[in-house]
């Protein structure tokens, strides 16, 4: 089996979370799968190092779960994007627009030296929105986004698109 088939055999779906309509793409049961998290990892950190990453930048909250795998692995700092409010010390923040509504993500202000060359890892790419916020954030502190990394891509919503327009790279286990 490839790497594809046997994370798409662990990812539960559940209809209608966290809301009618939505189909929640669960990605907990790959986490009670140590062999399949390290041929995860290793997948991620073979990207990270043709692409000459030198720091992970994990989206909260599904985000840190590989993302600091991927950084201890590579050797290198990782760095969480997270949610309105969460940072303690000084951040910096991008607002984005939702189907309704807006959010906003947050990184520390010290968080990237300038010219440090990023991968932005999710567990999930959807519409591009949150890993779009994550490089901008990156970009605006002087850094470089080496590449974007998901578990699952939902192909129909276009997310690579949107993160096209910054002409880096997008991997994704499944799509
Ligand atoms: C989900 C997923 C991604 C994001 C993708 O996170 O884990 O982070 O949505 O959506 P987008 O591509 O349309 O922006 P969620 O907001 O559910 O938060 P969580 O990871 O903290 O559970
Ligand atoms: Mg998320």
């Amino acid at each position: 089996m490839t790497l594809a088939e046997k994370i798409n055999d662990q990812i539960r779906d559940i209809a209608d979370f966290p809301k009618a309509g939505i189909i929640f793409k669960d990605i907990t049961p790959v986490l009670s799968h140590p062999k399949l998290i390290t041929e995860t990892v290793d997948w991620f950190v073979e990207k990270a190092k043709n692409d000459g990453i030198d720091v992970i930048v994990g989206v909260e909250s599904r985000g840190f779960l590989f993302g600091m795998m991927i950084a201890e692995k590579l050797g290198v700092p990782f760095v969480p994007v997270r949610k309105e409010g969460k940072l303690p010390y000084e951040t910096i923040k991008y607002s984005y627009d939702l189907e309704y509504g807006s959010a906003t993500m947050e990184i520390h202000k010290d968080a990237i030296k300038k010219g440090q060359n990023v991968m932005i890892h999710d567990d999930l790419l959807a519409t591009g929105g949150t890993a779009l916020a994550a490089a901008k954030l990156v970009k605006e502190l002087g850094g470089k986004v080496g590449n974007f990394s998901f578990l699952i891509e939902l192909g129909f919503l276009e997310g690579k698109k949107k993160l096209a327009k910054e002409n880096e790279a997008v991997y994704s286990i499944v799509t």
